[in-house]
């Protein structure tokens, strides 16, 4: 298996993976959405015998911080893996491949909606123990304020932030 940057060859493969993945098509509707307005930051995808098995898309999120500073990250997600490919490690390897790509660069914070046991591996931790919430939580779903994680790579001085995905994520 070889995980490698998407190449535009691969979307009716990442397209047909993510409706089988996600049972809908709002995923790949996203995805598409995001390459239209260039804010694909990074898109790999893991290929097996020429078959694209997985794939991960990481987009430009922003927190709206205490400081009054507006906080430049990076949001994980779609990840999906093809299902009967599942429980191999592929989602794995494509999320610490991307969170590794960009070590090198200044990435306030990483985020994600998902679920805690599975990101906690990647250093995942709920965004409110630090007093960070997605703008569109309204609090009437409260397992939804512990799925919603962070990774702050670098100090950031602490207080409130609002996290704001890019557009296409909304609806
Ligand atoms: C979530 C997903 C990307 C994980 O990829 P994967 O290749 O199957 O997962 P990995 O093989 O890397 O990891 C397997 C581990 O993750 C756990 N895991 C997988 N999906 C999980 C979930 N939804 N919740 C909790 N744990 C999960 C497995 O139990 C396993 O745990 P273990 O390592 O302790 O045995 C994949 O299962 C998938 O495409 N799911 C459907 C789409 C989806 O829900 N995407 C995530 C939206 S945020």
């Amino acid at each position: 298996m070889q995980i490698r940057t998407a190449d535009a060859g691969d979307y009716p493969g990442i397209r047909d993976l993510l409706n089988a993945a996600f049972g809908q098509p709002d995923e790949a509707k996203i995805v598409e959405a995001l390459r239209e307005d260039d804010a694909d930051s990074l898109e790999l995808v893991a290929e097996d015998h020429g078959d694209i098995v997985g794939t991960v898309m990481f987009s430009p999120a922003s927190v709206g911080h205490a400081s009054g500073e507006t906080l430049n990250g990076l949001g994980l997600g779609p990840v999906a893996v093809i299902p009967k490919h599942q429980g191999k490690g592929i989602g794995e390897a494509l999320i610490k491949a991307g969170l590794e790509h960009f070590e090198p660069y200044p990435v306030a914070f990483f985020c994600v909606l998902g679920e805690p046991e599975y990101y906690r591996r990647f250093g995942f931790t709920a965004a409110i123990e630090r007093d960070w919430m997605w703008e569109a939580d309204d609090g009437s779903v409260p397992e939804m304020r512990q799925a919603f994680q962070i990774i702050i790579p670098r100090a950031i001085p602490p207080g409130k932030g609002i996290v704001r995905y890019h557009p296409a994520f909304d609806g």
